[in-house]
């Protein structure tokens, strides 16, 4: 966020925090956001885990307060109204401090809400309901609040951790196991983390309920998938909630023999419909979301998106219509990721290793990203070695699944996989028990030595099927098999994945032992390369280097720009 947009804000709400401490009634102390211009079983579902979620934020609020002393009185305030379960503190870029607050129920919620000024009420006809609020101070004498039963549950909850802690943890670790293992554990989206971002989709969902019926908006991708990591971008989203249920209604039972039917508003002229509710969104988003702002409609994509950021969550957020293949999809990946405890570490330090060489980057473009990386990590553990596989494949899932699984997204799109993973027989995943050292040793070199020339990756299949067309990377969409979920990736791009697992592989291999140094093990793989750096490698002699000497040595800038050593590729 920009220092002008920035100190735009904090300008914006000073006047606006006075405006109300003069206009307000004192006893309201919560007060709305507003727009200033914003049997034990082995496995969960997925689903199980979403409704958790979601009735978690239909019963929670976020609360701005002044510091992390302000909880005690919070918490006496709130309890007046309901039970509290649970605290949480986070402080966003910007400094300010807020609470996660989860209530016993939601009714206990409404009870809340229902104390809460929202600015001179019954004078706004355009009132907003939403779960992001302000704590006021107290006017006159402070009351003589109880003490909290519950102590804050997280202080400081999305505090990304500090590179430079990180780093030290990583060269005192003992094997190259736990360097990945604590990478993970280090980086992971946090439960605060994950919250949040259900309250995000929970305030977009409070604001539509007064317009559409049985709207629902779902985070999907990596905020729930199992491999996001602090800090990563929230995709949603907007569905009906009854989409689970469309499957029924389709073949078993229609609605066919209802007389009355709504009148539908006549949408004429000019873009689709959906297309103007994506445009309106926007623009409700930009009057009616409290701490939504930079909104953008990217409405020509393949999969249209409204992006915003949410200032008090420091969110970035990619808002999408009826796209459920997304969350069918994300439920896909949280399934693979939950048969074993070594399937999320050994992503993350792909990913990791995928950024800090420059293959993947923030921007769209004509790189690899994080998704179809994904799928080359799962389809890397669906191979029979010697060891045996760690996961299933896909057709594994889709033959065993049941009437209970069967979904259909847009366009009629067939989502169907075995759910439940306790149905699962135990010799369709973990049967090999390698180390995480040895899998990612491994991975480098089966990409090493795969043939991206006239293969394709399918996580449906589990091996290796011929390319239908001669795109450099071919990784068949799991759920779309028709479909490349790497077709934007350049021949360019695909040398130097090739390149760079090569090289991997080499460098894993060649410093495996702690006694080499600080950059032993996974450091060497994740850390940002520097010049420093790539010139120590060239003195050991790293046969497969990517960067011509002169190259190198050109480059003063204690960081490689990573479009210059794209384009440096031999
Ligand atoms: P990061 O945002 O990089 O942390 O990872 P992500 O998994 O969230 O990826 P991204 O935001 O790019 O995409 C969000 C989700 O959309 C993915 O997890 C997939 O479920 C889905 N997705 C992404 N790319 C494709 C694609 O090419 N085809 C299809 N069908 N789905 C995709
Ligand atoms: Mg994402």
């Amino acid at each position: 966020m920009s220092v002008l947009f920035r100190s735009f804000i904090n300008k914006g709400r000073k006047n606006l925090f006075k405006k109300l401490l003069n206009s307000t009634q004192s006893t309201c102390r919560c007060v709305f956001f507003r727009k200033y211009s914003g049997s034990e079983k082995k496995f969960v579902s997925f689903d199980e885990i979403v409704a958790q979620r979601r009735s978690e934020a239909k019963r929670s609020i976020v609360v701005q307060v002044n510091s992390q002393a302000s909880f005690k009185e919070l918490y006496g305030y709130c309890s007046k109204y309901a039970t509290i379960k649970d605290v949480h503190h986070y402080k966003n870029n910007n400094d300010e401090h807020f609470m996660l607050i989860e209530f016993g129920s939601e009714e206990s919620l409404q009870d809340v809400l229902r104390s809460c000024s929202t600015h001179q009420k019954d004078l706004d006809t355009m009132a907003v309901n939403s779960p992001f609020l302000w704590f006021r101070t107290a006017n006159g004498k402070t009351e003589n609040y109880a003490t909290p039963t519950t102590v804050l549950a997280s202080i400081n909850g999305i505090e990304q951790v500090n590179e430079d802690k990180l780093f030290k943890e990583l060269v005192d670790c003992e094997t190259v196991s736990d360097q990945i293992q604590l990478l993970y554990d280090r980086t992971r989206l946090n439960d605060l983390g994950v919250r949040l971002r259900y309250m995000v989709a929970r305030q977009i969902e409070c604001m539509l309920e007064s317009l559409y019926a049985n709207v629902a908006v779902r985070p999907f991708g990596s905020s729930i998938n199992g491999f996001g990591k602090m800090g990563c971008d929230l995709d949603l989203v907007l569905t009906n909630t009854l989409t689970d249920e469309m499957w029924y209604w389709r073949g078993v039972q229609t609605r066919a023999g209802a007389r009355l039917v709504a009148q539908t508003a006549r949408v004429e002229g000019g873009r689709a419909p959906w297309a103007r509710h994506m445009q309106a969104l926007g623009e409700l988003l930009e009057l009616r979301a409290a701490g939504a702002a930079r909104v953008q409609r990217i409405l020509n994509a393949r999969v249209p998106i409204v992006k915003f950021a949410h200032h008090y969550t420091d969110l970035e957020c990619d808002l999408c219509y009826n796209n459920m293949s997304g969350v069918y999809m994300s439920e896909l990946l949280w399934l693979f990721g939950s048969l074993d405890d070594r399937v999320r570490p050994l992503t993350f330090a792909v990913r990791r290793w995928a950024r800090a060489v420059g293959l993947t980057n923030p921007h769209p473009g004509r790189w690899i990203t994080n998704f179809p990386l994904t799928l080359m990590v799962l389809f890397f553990l669906q191979q029979k070695t010697n060891d045996g596989h760690v996961l299933p494949t896909l057709k594994n899932l889709v033959r065993r699944a049941g009437k209970e699984d069967i979904r259909i997204a847009e366009e009629n799109l067939n989502c169907t996989f075995l759910r439940d993973m306790n149905k699962l027989p135990p010799e369709c995943y973990a049967q090999n028990k390698v180390n995480l050292q040895t899998l990612l040793l491994q991975f480098f070199e089966f990409y090493s030595q795969f043939d991206f020339q006239d293969k394709a990756i399918s996580i449906n299949e589990g091996i290796s099927v011929r390319k239908p067309n001669s795109l450099p990377l071919y990784i068949v969409n799991p759920l779309e098999q028709a479909l490349n979920v790497s077709r934007n990736v350049s021949f360019e791009e695909c040398e130097r994945l090739k390149a760079e697992v090569r090289n991997a592989a080499w460098q894993l291999e060649a410093g495996m032992d702690k006694q080499k140094g600080d950059d032993w093990g996974l450091l060497g793989l994740v850390e940002k390369k520097t010049t420093r750096g790539l010139k120590k490698l060239l003195r050991v002699g790293n046969s497969h280097r990517l960067v011509s000497v002169k190259d190198l040595f050109n480059d003063t800038d204690d960081k490689i720009p990573e479009d210059s050593v794209k384009s440096k590729v031999e």
